[in-house]
Parts: structure tokens; C-alpha cells; sequence
């Protein structure tokens, strides 16, 4: 979170969130180096904003209200992991685009943007991400690999693992993961993720990991209603995006520390006990055309082992895969 404990707002909120009791003007401009007066008007500049700042008379301030949304001020209390310098955007057309501008200029691995609406989301396979305002999670990580390009669509699971593990803390039931990473809740998608990467043939320059979490989203488009599907519409409790956001990156840190330090091992065999397609027939629409199957599992570098009617074993490396019968996401 750049310069978040420099910013002035951000130490009057976290002073105030804090406090067991009213926090008084004096005690607010000591802190700050200001007068009272520039104090009451950060306070009345923060009110603007949607926070909920009671002034009680001989006392001092309380905090009685956070506004939802995920700026550095809102964020900040939250973060537990070393990945803490995020760009908030009220407005973007793709989180995955302001962060391959950063990556290009020199991001560090675990910088991330966040922002509370999409104007232009994009999804795999050249589709648009469904993005409205102040309602979901929308964010891009930058990552630094030190892997070969193709090792990289095993980074693609590791973040679905990372998703599923801060949507079952926070949903508190165990969702499923379809190939590749899709996140899914009771059979619906509540998470999409978007791996793109600029490289050489033998050199990864960034990797940037996009993630899309239906948090509170209460009505989707006609034609993703039968598919899709949030984490408020599904448990019927609006879901604190803030703590979720953290909750997230912190998953995210950890797992994708562990794989490069560990390796594909562990990921693999949690992502099978994740996994909704093991032992169905599945169809697959990839770049070499369609292939019909039964998921074995996953080989060693993330691709989706599928035995055909024939009995050949084949390896799926991307795609777009469907239940046969049409059934499912
Ligand atoms: C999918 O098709 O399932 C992947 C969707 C990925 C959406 C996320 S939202 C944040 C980031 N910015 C984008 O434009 N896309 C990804």
C-alpha cells in the first residue's frame, strides 16, 4: 500500500480505529503536526468520503462507520503478508492492463492493483468480464516467476488454490475448482482468473495473475445467470470486500511462495481434492479442436490428463472444458 502510513487520512483512521474511547482533536493534530482546525477538516473531508465520524462534545472523535470500498485507507488495517503495495482505481478499463504498464516499468513481484469497477474486463479466451461497480473484487498481480515460460500455467492453479482458500474462509464451505481455475460454488462460478505473461523463449519478464471474485453482486446479465453466481447470492451474507481482498492476497503470497520454493508438488495433490472434473466425462475445446474424455487428473506440470474412449491418454494444456451432457459450468 504506497505511502498509506504517510497519508494523513490514513493516520487519523487508523488512530480512531484503534482508540477504545473518543480520540480528541488535540491528540489528532500532535499526531499530524497541524492545527485543530486542519484536523476538523480532514474530518469533515473523510465524512465526504463515507465515513461515519461522530463528534462527541468534550470528548473527541469516533469512528462508527467505514465506507465499502478498497482504497489504501480501507485496505491497510487488513493486510497481513508482505504484498502490500496496491494501486487503487475507482475506474479502469482492466485491472490487467494498468498492471502490465507497472510490471513493464519495473513493479516489484506481489505489486497489485484493485479497482472498484471495470469498464473493459477481460476474461480467458477473448471474453469479457462481467465488472460492475463497488460490488466484487477485481485485481492484477504482478508475479516474477524465476520459471521457464511453459511452467507458467502452473502459476494459472495456484492462484485458483490461493481464490478457493479465502472463499472458503470466508464463505465457510468448500467450493470446487474447474479446470483451469475457475472457482466455483454450489455448481456456479463465483471466480474467473486471467494468467497472461510477457517473456523470451526462456526468460519470464512478469507474469500477471487477474482475478475476478463475485463477492456482492445481487443481479447478473440474462446470460450469465445459469452459470454464474456470487458469494452474497449464494450464502445470503453480504461479504466485507477489504478483509476479503487481504484475505486473498495473503493466500496468494503464501501458496505461490511455497510452490516456488517447494515446487508443483505442492499444489498438485490439494488442487485434485479442489478438483469437480476428476473421474467425469468432460469435452474440451482447445486449439487442436475437440477431445472427449475422462479426467485422470493432473500431470506433473498442471495439464489435464484425459483417457478416451479408445483408452489414449491426453494431455490438455488449454482449453475450454464442459461436462458431456452440457451439465455444469
Ligand atoms: C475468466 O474468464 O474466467 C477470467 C476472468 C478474469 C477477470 C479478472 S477481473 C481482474 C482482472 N482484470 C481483467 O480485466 N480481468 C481479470
Amino acid at each position: 500500500m504506497s505511502a498509506a502510513s504517510e497519508d494523513p487520512d490514513a493516520r487519523i483512521l487508523g488512530r480512531l480505529r484503534a482508540a477504545k474511547a473518543p480520540v480528541s482533536g488535540e491528540e489528532l493534530a500532535e499526531l499530524l503536526g497541524c492545527s485543530r482546525a486542519a484536523v476538523w477538516k480532514r474530518i469533515a473531508a473523510l465524512r465526504e468520503q463515507g465515513y461515519e465520524i461522530e463528534a462527541r462534545h468534550a470528548a473527541g472523535y469516533v469512528l462508527a462507520g467505514t465506507p465499502d470500498r478498497l482504497g489504501p485507507a480501507e485496505l491497510a488495517p487488513h493486510l497481513r503478508g508482505g504484498w502490500r503495495n496496491v494501486h487503487w482505481l475507482a475506474r479502469v478499463d482492466s485491472t490487467q492492463r494498468v498492471a502490465r504498464d507497472l510490471a513493464r516499468s519495473g513493479a516489484a513481484e506481489g505489486t497489485a492493483v484493485v479497482a472498484e469497477e471495470q469498464t473493459a474486463g477481460r476474461g480467458r479466451l477473448g471474453r469479457t468480464w462481467h465488472s460492475p461497480p463497488g460490488d466484487n473484487l477485481y485485481c492484477s498481480i504482478v508475479l516474477r516467476p524465476p520459471r521457464a515460460p511453459a511452467e507458467v500455467p502452473q502459476i494459472a492453479l495456484v492462484a485458483g488454490l490461493a481464490v478457493a482458500d479465502a472463499v472458503q474462509e470466508t464463505a465457510g464451505r468448500r467450493p470446487a475448482i474447474k479446470w483451469p481455475n475457475d472457482v466455483l460454488l454450489d455448481g456456479k462460478k463465483v471466480c474467473g482468473i486471467l494468467t497472461e505473461m510477457e517473456s523470451e523463449m526462456d526468460r519470464v519478464h512478469h507474469v500477471i495473475a487477474g482475478i475476478g471474485v463475485n463477492l456482492n453482486t445481487r443481479r447478473f446479465p440474462r446470460e450469465l445467470r445459469e452459470k454464474a453466481s456470487s458469494l452474497l447470492l449464494l450464502t445470503g451474507r453480504p461479504v466485507e470486500r477489504a478483509p476479503f481482498t487481504a484475505r486473498l492476497l495473503a493466500a496468494l503470497e503464501a501458496r505461490y511462495g511455497r510452490y516456488l520454493s517447494v515446487g508443483f508438488a505442492s499444489v498438485r495433490t490439494e488442487w485434485e481434492s479442489y478438483s469437480c472434473l476428476t473421474g467425469t466425462e468432460v469435452r474440451v475445446q482447445g486449439p487442436g479442436g475437440e477431445v472427449v474424455g475422462r479426467v485422470l487428473g493432473l500431470d506433473d506440470d498442471g495439464a489435464l490428463r484425459l483417457r478416451g474412449a479408445d483408452g489414449r491418454v491426453t494431455r490438455i494444456v488449454a482449453g475450454e472444458v464442459t461436462l458431456r451432457g452440457g451439465r455444469g459450468v
